[in-house]
């Protein structure tokens, strides 16, 4: 697709304006880059890269990050272009309170600004884990320069005593299992030890996983760059081709918005269903395409959801991890079983469409890569809910759930916050049993703030040791992609804001069918009039500060969670204007 394409003069660089034109600020900024040590003959005329770097000593997902920023930078000066590393906001989804949600948008702004405000030309993002890949696709895509993203690159399997780990899913369950007594604190101390054996983000079907994939599939990294682990030479030579992709991308002027296209996006959300991906992905892609001019809906994902099956075979949902992945084929060969769904003809970063890219594509196991006859789940991992309690939506990653919990009324046990959950759920006067139906509210994108991952709400330690591991759980709060259970997330509009949620009592039956994709609050409607009009707003949680600012500006999880003022259209006038 991009063969033929003309190229740009060095004049029609964007850069140029920096350093080309004969005023004084083209003199005083040649001056200030002899300054940093480059002579002209290194950087004038060439098309100037920002290497955008989430790399940071607290994020052990990016940790490797500050290596991949000189293989692309090896790259970019091999292709004839002037790479410039700049460092960003790092999001680690361990380490960052109350979430890093609260700063996908964040992250979003700066790295719209910084590529906005300084000469860059085209843009390598390095970035991984969860709410990285999605906050500088935004920002990119708002600027719309030519992008590349070199994902960070999944970290080794974890092991313990023959065993293989996978990140959060195997320590969700193993502290389950030190709840329930079967473990005790020296296997703990030993687990400490395996769960995470290198740089790289989560190695399961995570949300990073997920994202990283999700962009493999809309066209924006080189072609099976999503799955080599982080740590793996060939994660090396990845990030020097992408230094080289940019630079041609650059010259035939291909920008993101010709990648991130409706059909692109189409195909991302064929890919994080297929893969039983992340629910978190519903949000991130929504946010996404809202930046690309796309319009996504929910009503999108259960759409597709039922035209594609589960392939992967990948934790939570199944068996494998990301390196199993990779060797089996990765993402071309995974999407070479997709075929029939995507739209091939599209335009990537890659030399050729999304056709040429997969041509010749295999897979080399078919336990980890299912064959369509022999799908994980005869439809795609994430279904749409909707019903009296969630009039906007919510989601369910029900491929990760106990099956027969898939169709349950229960009575409603009500928290209301994350705070008095905690402090309650293993009291056994609540006397919860498995029929329960476990609801938290004050967790959504104001009243959390930000969404924390709380919607994997606890099993009670007593029915843990009665055998429970699942029950139907119902928040307005988002789940970590390793998560798994019966967790109904995403409820829209949420609690805070007076969505249904907010009217739920300790004892009302609650109906999930995840079928007839229902979640049905069973109170009559003139009942729930009488709650509502006894309800009141919780107060803000921020008075000041980012925090505030989030709260005022933030949307629905059905619209993706963007800040308002960043997600309508609008012109945003050239910095170099005057
Ligand atoms: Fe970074 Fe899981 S903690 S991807």
């Amino acid at each position: 697709m991009t063969a033929g394409r003309g190229r740009v003069a060095p004049e029609e660089l964007r850069s140029h304006q920096w350093y080309g034109t004969d005023g004084l600020r083209s003199f005083s900024h040649r001056a200030r880059t002899r300054q940093l040590g480059y002579l002209p003959e290194e950087h004038l005329g060439k098309p100037v890269i920002a290497i955008l770097n989430t790399w940071s000593d607290i994020n052990p997902c990016h940790v490797h990050l500050r290596d991949r920023a000189q293989a692309v930078k090896r790259g970019v000066w091999q292709a004839g272009g002037f790479p410039l590393e700049f460092p960003v906001s790092t999001l680690s989804e361990t380490f960052q309170k109350p979430t890093p949600m609260l700063y996908r948008n964040l992250l979003a702004m700066e790295t719209e600004e910084l590529l906005r405000s300084y000469p860059v030309d085209g843009a390598v993002l390095l970035g991984g884990c969860d709410k990285s890949t999605p906050a500088l696709l935004m920002g990119a895509a708002s600027v719309d320069l030519p992008t590349v993203f070199v994902p960070a690159g999944p970290m080794l399997p974890g092991h313990w005593r023959n065993e293989v780990l996978g990140s959060g899913t195997d320590m969700w369950k193993y502290w389950d299992d030190k709840r329930a007594g079967l473990i005790g604190d020296c296997e703990m101390a030993e687990l400490e030890n395996g769960l995470a054996r290198s740089p790289g983000h989560c190695m399961t079907m995570g949300t990073a996983s997920t994202l990283t994939a999700a962009a493999e599939a809309l066209g924006v990294t080189v072609p099976g760059a999503s799955s080599i682990p982080a740590v793996d030479s060939g994660h090396d030579r990845m990030a020097v081709q992408s230094g080289l992709r940019i630079v041609e991308l650059v010259w035939q002027q291909l920008t993101l918005s010709e990648i991130l296209t409706a059909d692109a996006y189409e195909d991302a959300v064929a890919t994080v269903l297929a893969l039983g991906g992340s629910t978190n992905a519903v949000i991130h892609l929504i946010a996404m395409a809202g930046r690309s001019g796309v319009k996504l809906t929910l009503d999108d994902f259960d759409r597709i959801a039922r035209t594609v099956p589960v392939l992967a075979n990948l934790r939570p949902g199944g068996k494998y991890l990301m390196e199993d992945f990779h060797f089996a084929g990765g993402l071309p060969g995974f999407l070479a079983r997709l075929t029939d769904v995507l739209h091939l003809d599209r335009p990537t970063v890659a030399h050729g469409t999304m056709r040429e890219q997969l041509d010749g594509a295999l897979v080399h196991d078919a336990d980890v890569i299912r064959e369509r006859d022999n799908p994980l789940a005869e439809e795609g991992g994430v279904a749409v809910l909707r019903g009296n309690l969630c009039p906007d939506g919510a989601v369910i990653k029900h491929i990760a759930a106990e099956p027969h919990l898939l169709r349950h009324t229960g009575p409603a046990v009500v928290f209301d916050d994350y705070q008095e959950m905690q402090r309650t759920i293993n009291d056994p006067s609540l006397a919860l049993t498995a029929d329960h139906v476990l609801v938290l509210r004050n967790a959504g994108p104001k009243g959390g703030p930000g969404m924390p991952e709380y919607g994997m709400l606890p099993i009670p330690d007593y029915l843990l040791k009665q055998g429970v591991r699942d029950m139907v759980r119902i928040s307005d709060a988002r789940m970590s992609g390793t998560s798994y259970g019966a967790c109904v997330l995403h409820v829209a509009p949420e609690s805070f804001v007076g969505g249904p949620l907010a009217l739920v009592r300790t004892g009302d039956l609650i109906t999930l069918d995840v079928e007839a994709r229902l979640l049905q609050l069973d109170v009559p409607d003139d009942e729930l009039e009488l709650r509502r009009a006894g309800w009141t707003a919780p107060p803000a949680r921020y008075g000041r500060g980012y925090g505030a600012l989030y709260q005022d500006q933030i949307t629905q999880a059905d619209t993706g969670c963007d800040f308002a003022f960043l997600s309508r259209q609008g012109e945003v006038p050239d910095p170099y204007a005057g």
